[in-house]
């Protein structure tokens, strides 16, 4: 059955585009129904309408009142979704919203968590922290989502060596084009339903 997608996307909105075009690419059946971002004016929202997939502008200047975010839960339920993925999405879910799709919501984060995570962690942050310690060795993390910030089971992490004195553009650069490898590859063990569950873990089935 064809699995329905929404992402979460702030900004640029890279991971959201990859996983779009590798969706067609690889034939994938499955479909990003909804792009929801808190902001209206980010290229992963004029990305979204250029490929005819719906868009909901989700802010607390929209929505001033909605502490539990029960509105765009109501949003996300008109259509029948299977996942939740969260690319460079800048503000945080709500325990509604978890508890509503426990083991559905995936999250990537550009270091190799747990180092490097949590509140203030995010972006460029990310690598001039990993620049300023002199990192040997950096990666992304693909996870799903759980109530604290980047703390949620690991699906997929993968790493890369640095050279002696690699930027944080470049680290970053590097860790991008990794991002983009295995959050696709999470997607699709994802809705090829390889992915088992034992004592919370995710396991990827062969
Ligand atoms: C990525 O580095 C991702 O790990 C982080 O935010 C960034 C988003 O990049 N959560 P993009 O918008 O997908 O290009």
């Amino acid at each position: 059955m064809k699995k329905a997608i929404v992402v979460f996307a702030s900004g640029t909105g890279s991971n959201f585009k990859n996983i779009v075009e590798k969706i067609k690419i690889h034939n994938l059946d499955a479909e990003v129904v909804l792009l929801v971002s808190n902001n209206s004016n980010c290229n992963a929202v004029t990305f979204a309408k250029k490929n005819n997939i719906k868009t909901f502008i989700y802010n607390s200047k929209k929505y001033p009142n909605d502490f539990n975010q029960d509105i765009l839960l109501k949003k996300i339920k008109q259509y029948e979704i299977d996942l939740i993925i969260l690319a460079g999405y800048m503000k945080k879910i709500s325990k509604n919203l978890i508890k509503n799709y426990k083991n559905k919501i995936l999250n990537i984060h550009p270091s190799l968590l747990p180092k490097y995570g949590g509140k203030g962690f995010y972006g460029m942050k990310v690598h001039e922290a990993v620049y300023a310690n002199k990192d040997k060795k950096t990666g992304a993390t693909v996870h799903f989502v759980d109530e604290d910030y980047d703390t949620g089971p690991i699906l997929i992490q993968k790493e890369i060596n640095l050279k002696l004195d690699e930027k944080p553009s470049k680290i970053s650069d590097k860790v991008l084009e990794l991002e983009h490898e295995i959050y696709f590859k999470s997607v699709r063990l994802f809705c090829e339903d390889k992915i088992l569950w034992k004592n919370n873990k995710p396991l990827i089935k062969e």
